[in-house]
């Protein structure tokens, strides 16, 4: 039931292809976009996105940490993205965003940094197909989950039971079940998954299915 997408962030940047190989079983692979303005951080772009599109089926699940996400809409659609999730609290238009994921044919995903509400995607929801709630403040891996967060996966999933919900930030063996039992069904996990010995065994552990 529960997916673990894990986050390229907590990779090995020097060896990113080989580094996908190690997590065959994903679905989903979690890749964080940084400016340096939305986010006090730069991270991986198009080009990245675009160079490990031919090694893998897997799904691109690209979090837009992004002041201006509209005009990148495109690029990132173009280099391979499948899934595209920006943030609320952007300066563009979130209508505008929305549009433009929705008429690149990518499924569109919003993202609330921990101190947003959830009513803040209301008018939205209808038409997301995710939406990811931080339990970190953007940025940067290896953080420590707040469980606060959690909260609002009940509000959203009674509102909008359609919606795939997923949680970002310091999910790791000890936090994993929070968030199943707050009802997540997709968790992101970078540190948890890509700096454990057999990353294949870790995602088992965050999914609840071996004993930790
Ligand atoms: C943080 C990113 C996360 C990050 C999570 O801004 O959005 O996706 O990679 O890293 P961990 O799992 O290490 O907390
Ligand atoms: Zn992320």
């Amino acid at each position: 039931m529960v997916q673990i997408a894990p986050s390229l962030l907590a990779a090995d940047f020097s060896a990113l292809g080989r580094e996908i190989a190690r997590v065959p079983e994903a679905e989903l692979l979690h890749i964080d976009v940084m400016d340096g303005v939305f986010v006090p951080n730069l991270s991986m772009g198009p080009q990245i996105v675009e160079a490990l599109r031919d090694k893998t089926r897997q799904i691109f699940d690209v979090h837009l940490m992004l002041l201006h996400p509209a005009r990148y809409i495109p690029v990132f659609r173009k280099a391979g993205a499948d899934w595209l999730t920006f943030h609320v609290e952007c300066e563009d238009d979130p209508e505008e965003v929305l549009q433009a994921i929705q008429a690149s044919g990518a499924k569109a995903g919003m993202a609330l940094k921990p101190g947003t509400s959830p009513q803040a995607l209301f008018p939205y929801g209808e038409r997301l197909h995710s939406v990811t709630i931080m339990t970190v403040e953007p940025g940067f891996g290896g953080q420590v989950l707040q469980r606060e967060p959690l909260e609002k996966i009940r509000v959203l999933k009674e509102r909008f039971p359609h919606l795939h919900l997923e949680v970002d930030g310091g999910v790791n063996r000890e936090t994993a079940s929070l968030c199943r039992q707050a009802g997540a069904d997709i968790l992101v996990a970078g540190t948890a998954v890509f700096r454990a010995e057999n990353p294949g065994r870790e995602m088992a552990f965050l999914r609840g299915e071996s004993p930790a």
